[in-house]
């Protein structure tokens, strides 16, 4: 594995419950044959891609716990990553590749330019974080996320379609996770994915320009309801 947290300012972790982990899958069918691959790939889309660039300070962790390997962790390291474009597709071919290496171990190997590959689960990656990274579990029901401050280090936690579950929100909680909300509205998780990326970009922005920082007790509590 490489130096974990040199330059990287953003981590995140999606959980899949159900995309495949062995390569050879179909890219014409990333929902069907590959168990919501499709959801995956749009994360690592969010995860990355800007209008003509891509975010060189984001890392991203996919935990894929499909059968028949699982549980699988890759690593997407922005900094590194070539050979990707915005499309689902181009996703898909970079993980069927990382999957169909052989024998795959808790040993972290590369597969293609920003792209690690090893067993592991969120423990893993949990235990790999800094002292001093903020995890951020992210759910629906926490803590607006306007109104938080945040460290310089942190890994958000996601889950997909199903939700996270309850053995990893035991984990999480147990590892003093921050459970943060983006809004009352239940949201895809890549959509979430672009909302965190932009409140960052923003706090970032408002940081370096010597501004006050988010405008939290500015925001009336009936635009609060309304998000
Ligand atoms: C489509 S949602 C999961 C919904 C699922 N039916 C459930 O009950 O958990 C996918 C993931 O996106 C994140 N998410 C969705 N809406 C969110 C919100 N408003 N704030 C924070 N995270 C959210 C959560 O991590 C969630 O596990």
């Amino acid at each position: 594995m490489g130096v974990r947290g040199e330059g990287v300012r953003r981590e995140f972790l999606v959980v899949s419950s159900t995309a495949t982990t062995t390569g050879g899958f179909s890219l014409k069918d990333l929902p069907g044959s590959a168990g919501r691959m499709d959801i995956v790939c749009r994360c690592v889309n969010s995860a990355f891609f800007l209008s003509h660039d891509i975010r060189r300070d984001t890392r991203l962790w996919l935990l894929l716990l499909g059968e028949p390997n699982p549980p699988i962790l890759i690593r997407f390291e922005g900094s590194e990553l070539r050979y990707l474009s915005p499309d689902e597709r181009s996703a898909a071919s970079l993980i069927s590749k990382a999957l169909g290496r052989q024998n795959i171990t808790e040993h972290e190997i590369l597969s293609t330019p920003g792209v690690y590959i090893r067993k592991g689960d969120m423990k893993d990656v949990l235990e790999g974080c800094g002292d001093g990274t903020d995890i951020i579990y992210l759910v629906e029901t926490g803590e607006w996320i306007r109104e938080i401050e945040m460290g310089d280090k942190l890994i958000f936690v996601l889950g997909d379609h199903m939700g996270l579950g309850e053995e990893y929100e035991r984990l999480l909680a147990d590892a003093c996770a921050r459970n943060v909300s983006v809004g009352q509205k239940s949201l895809h998780v890549d959509h979430c994915m672009i909302v965190v990326h932009n409140e960052l970009d923003i706090r970032r922005t408002l940081s370096k320009a010597k501004l006050s920082p988010v405008p939290r007790n500015s925001v009336s509590q009936d635009l609060k309801v309304e998000i």
